[in-house]
């Protein structure tokens, strides 16, 4: 069974930005085959990573409600065009869910998309999927049981404390959670005394524990702007160097 890693947070956070870190480091380590999942309805992970996305889940999810071809089952069908809609690149696929259907919706259409992520989620080691603010997606796609979740946050003490929140949404969604750790992203870099501390007692105050803090960065930025894959980027940067800290400490 594969191992199921997903990031939460409130927007602009850097969930994005992490996973296509995370998925750097897996790639690297071998930990592989993975699939990405772009669970945000605004897909954006691929720009990160120099890939191009063609039909998202939910665009097949729209198809499915019309006709049919002849000769297929709505099952075989949903089935053929999932592997259309993945993107493969070295040691990982791609796929962006798109649109989600309105709010609550479960859907014959969804039930097919849950059977076909459990029939193709035994093919990888890593499920990682980048989830927008709410979590209704992991759901959808009957992932109930998360090895990790990593919960994004703001250096703010009220953003530590909105991303505790979100974290206990997964109770209600009956999502189950083996590991969370939380990452606190764009700490200025360096950080005063004063901060860190600040940061600390905002840490403490939740009951999530502190996967450690990612340094604001300017390649962050520049690769971004320059549309370059975070892939390609240098392991001597010192936000890679600490996010793959953060992943050691996590996954092993
Ligand atoms: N450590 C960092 N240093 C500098 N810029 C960062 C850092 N982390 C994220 N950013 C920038 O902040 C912006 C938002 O990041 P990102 O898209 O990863 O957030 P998100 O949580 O995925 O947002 P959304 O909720 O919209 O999906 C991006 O422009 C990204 O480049
Ligand atoms: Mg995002």
């Amino acid at each position: 069974m594969p191992k199921i890693i997903a990031l939460a947070g409130k927007g602009g956070v850097g969930k994005t930005t992490i996973s296509a870190l995370l998925i750097k480091y897996l790639t690297e380590k071998g930990l592989t085959p993975i699939l990405a999942v772009d669970a945000d309805a605004n897909t954006n992970l691929n720009e990160l990573l120099g890939l191009k996305i063609d039909t998202t889940i939910g665009q097949i999810r729209k198809e499915l409600k019309g006709e049919m071809p002849p000769n297929m089952t709505r099952d075989q069908y949903m089935e053929m065009k999932v592997h259309q809609a993945l993107v493969e690149a070295t040691g990982f696929d791609l796929m962006a869910m798109g649109q989600p259907d309105g709010p609550g919706c479960y859907c014959a259409a969804n039930q097919h998309l849950a059977m076909t992520m459990d029939h193709l989620a035994g093919n990888y080691k890593y499920i990682l999927v980048d989830n927008e603010a709410g979590m209704e997606h992991l759901s959808r796609m009957n992932l109930r049981d998360i090895d990790y979740l990593i919960v994004v946050s703001d250096p703010s003490a009220r953003g530590i404390m909105t991303a505790k929140r979100i974290a206990e949404l997964t109770g209600p969604l009956g999502i189950r959670i083996k590991k969370k750790c939380l990452i606190v992203n764009r700490v200025p870099e360096p950080a005063s005394e004063e901060m860190l501390a600040k940061i600390d007692e905002a840490v403490q105050s939740t009951d999530l524990p502190l996967g450690g803090l990612l340094p604001a960065s300017n390649e962050l930025v520049a690769q971004e702007i320059t549309g370059k894959s975070y892939l390609q980027l240098d392991a001597e940067v010192l936000v890679v160097h600490k996010a793959f800290a953060i992943f050691d400490a996590l996954l092993n």
